[in-house]
């Protein structure tokens, strides 16, 4: 991408640090970028259809067989300098690095009524890397009780200490006092380690965990319910996404090719329901390319099941209406899960600790980034996070219903200049209850929703593979959803009336929201109403191809990731959840690569010994 044009884009950010930033990016990794191939082949032994977070992992495993050709569709291009800086993250949505979904607003006005047009903005990265590009690097495995439940829903090998051992194979931690334990690894492609950079407030948060009755853990460990500092997939101060873990250190091998700005529109298939190849758009051109053994759908959970839908596989009474000719006739698009929350839970205190772009955005905390890569650029923004049972939850099975992600930061702290415009919020909205904080010290706490009943879809617009699909999440239809995050949000208040946070003066901000104003403040009422306002979505979607056993008319896929009704296509993504996990999926969903490369080497007789590195 041309420097100017991102520079440009970015308004307020120092330039110096960028242009710095550029600099160092280029003279620690010279060959950092991803070389395409002159000449592609026709056919390869696998082709796999997006690089993001599952996709990246099994091209980089399937093409560890010498004797295997492998391909990598990608519809996006190579990372920029602007996306290894954590602090920057929110300056990635709405760009050409951004596939900008939206959602479909609610016909019963139940979320996103706070934002332009009732849509939330739904970020997908369109990108090498995929959304491990555009996320927050939040590092979290998710419960052992999400694994258990998918084995007991007739997933064999998908039990908590099966995956144990592939979050152990990727995993390189940084940090020493992890890296004794058990549940972590060193060595792996993904580097993960606490960011080296944290405010005061920080410590405040775990303090008031104990204060609360939580015990200060690593969440990643034996127990999940807990306050932890955040462990992020972090690289020496930099954004490790799965492109950079993944694909940039095996980039030569003579096997794999990758192909960038390459968008799969439909999957082929010849009599016998076997796919053949890929049809996929390049440089406004249509091309095809063949397959000899499979073909990998790693698209993420919006374009994974859109793509399936063009080529043919899907809900056959939606597929005719399309006019596309039925192959298999499956649910696919259905069971979507996410994490959502509410947006702006803001708290005011009165001396400097918090992040605040004035603050922030200074030149001394540009040259700390780029000679020592520590520093304030190095944050991604969230602190702390934790994991706690509300009152609908029986603590002693260590699978808690709610999680607070903990920013020394609100909605306000950029002064309105860009999380406001990525959130697509109402001016009014913005300018009534946010803009006058905009001289105030705030943090916040975003308090979710980890296990929804309400389970979205997603649906073709058309037929035409430019289209954004149609997406409805479909959140709070169940009134459970509701009653279990309201109790979250006055968990999260909790937090703030600690002696932790108490010595700092920390206070509800208490401007109401316009549309809930009618509802006396702080009630249970007055939140229910809140969610549907600021309906905050932290882009976790999953479960719209769902894995499960042949008697299960909800799944799309076997518990060898394989598309029923046809032979040769597999789906590797967040996709395949049958329930969303605990958690932030990035580190599930890589895990969800290591395991279904392994699936697909035993399937194929690939014993260890022809395999390298
Ligand atoms: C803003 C944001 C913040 C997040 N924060 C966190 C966090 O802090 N921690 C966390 O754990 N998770 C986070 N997530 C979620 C996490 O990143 C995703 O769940 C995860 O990356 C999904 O992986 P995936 O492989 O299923 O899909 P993706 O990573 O989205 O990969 C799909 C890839 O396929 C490509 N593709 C799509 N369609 C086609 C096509 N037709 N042809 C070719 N290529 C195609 C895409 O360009 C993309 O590269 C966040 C997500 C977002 C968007
Ligand atoms: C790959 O190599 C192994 C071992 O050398 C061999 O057994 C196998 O048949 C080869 N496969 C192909 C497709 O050539
Ligand atoms: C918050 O704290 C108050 C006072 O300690 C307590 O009565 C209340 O139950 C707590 N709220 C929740 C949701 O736990």
């Amino acid at each position: 991408m041309a420097f100017g044009t991102m520079t440009s884009l970015l308004g307020m950010i120092p330039l110096l640090a960028i242009g710095m930033n550029f600099y160092r990016y280029q003279s620690v990794d010279p060959e950092n970028k991803v070389q395409e191939p002159t000449v592609i082949r026709r056919q390869y032994d696998f082709v796999v259809i997006g690089g993001g977070s599952a996709g990246a992992v099994v091209a980089n495993r399937l093409s560890e067989v010498r004797n295997w050709t492998v391909l990598l569709l990608e519809a996006g291009g190579d990372e920029t300098e602007i996306s290894d800086v954590p602090a920057l993250a929110g300056y990635l949505q709405l760009t050409e690095l951004d596939w900008k979904y939206q959602t479909t607003p609610s016909s019963t006005r139940q979320y996103c009524q706070a934002m332009k047009g009732d849509r939330c903005f739904w970020p997908r990265g369109k990108v090498l890397g995929g959304s491990s590009v555009l996320n927050a690097m939040v590092y979290v495995r998710g419960s052992k009780n999400d694994y258990n439940h998918w084995a007991s829903l007739g997933n064999p090998g998908w039990d908590y200490d099966s995956m144990l051992k592939y979050f152990l194979k990727s995993e390189d931690v940084r940090n020493p006092y992890l890296a004794k334990t058990p549940y972590h690894e060193t060595g792996g492609y993904l580097t993960v380690q606490e960011a080296p950079w944290r405010t005061p407030l920080s410590i405040a948060f775990l303090q008031a965990g104990i204060e609360m009755g939580y015990e200060n853990r690593d969440i990643n460990g034996a127990q999940q319910t807990g306050f932890m500092l955040t462990q992020s997939t972090i690289r020496r101060g930099a954004r490790c996404s799965t492109g950079k873990a993944f694909i940039r250190p095996v980039r030569q091998r003579k096997n794999f090719d990758v192909l960038l700005h390459a968008e799969a529109t439909r999957i082929l298939f010849d009599k016998q329901k076997r796919a053949i190849g890929v049809e996929y758009m390049r440089g406004g051109r249509k091309n095809v390319v063949f397959v000899r053994r499979e073909v990998i759908a790693s698209a993420g959970a919006l374009n994974t099941p859109k793509l399936l839908m063009l080529s043919g596989v899907g809900p056959a009474e939606h597929l005719q209406e399309h006019n596309i000719p039925v192959i298999s006739d499956l649910p696919v698009g259905n069971n979507m899960q996410d994490h959502v929350g509410l947006g702006g839970l803001t708290f005011v205190v009165d001396a400097p600790l918090t992040v605040t772009r004035n603050r922030f955005q200074t030149i001394p905390v540009s040259m700390e980034y780029i000679l020592r890569e520590r520093g304030p650029m190095t944050f991604s923004g969230v602190e702390g996070v934790a994991f706690l049972n509300t009152k609908y939850q029986d603590p002693s099975v260590d699978w808690p219903d709610v999680q607070f992600h903990f920013c020394p930061s609100s909605i306000n702290s950029d002064g309105g200049e860009q999380i406001r415009k990525i959130l697509n919020l109402r001016d009014g909205f913005y300018n009534t209850v946010y803009k006058p904080l905009q001289h105030s010290e705030t943090w916040s706490i975003l308090p979710l929703l980890l296990r929804p009943k309400s389970t979205g879809w997603v649906r073709l617009n058309s037929r035409n593979p430019q289209h954004q699909p149609k997406i409805i999440p479909n959140y709070f239809a169940h009134q459970e959803d509701i009653d279990v995050l309201v109790e979250g949000i006055k968990l999260a208040i909790n937090v703030s009336n600690t002696q932790a946070f108490q010595r700092f003066g920390s206070r509800l901000h208490n401007i109401p929201l316009p549309g809930c104003r009618h509802l006396p403040f702080q009630s249970n009422e007055y939140w229910a109403c809140c969610i549907k306002e600021f309906t905050f979505t932290i882009y976790h979607p999953a479960g719209t191809c769902r894995m499960g056993p042949s008697w299960d008319v909800t799944a799309v896929v076997d518990p060898r990731l394989r598309v029923y009704g046809v032979s040769g296509v597999r789906v590797v993504d967040a996709s395949i959840m049958p329930t969303i996990v605990n958690g932030n999926p990035n580190a599930p969903v890589i895990a969800i690569g290591e395991k279904a490369s392994d699936l697909i080497k035993e399937d194929w007789g690939v014993r260890r010994a022809h395999t390298s590195a």
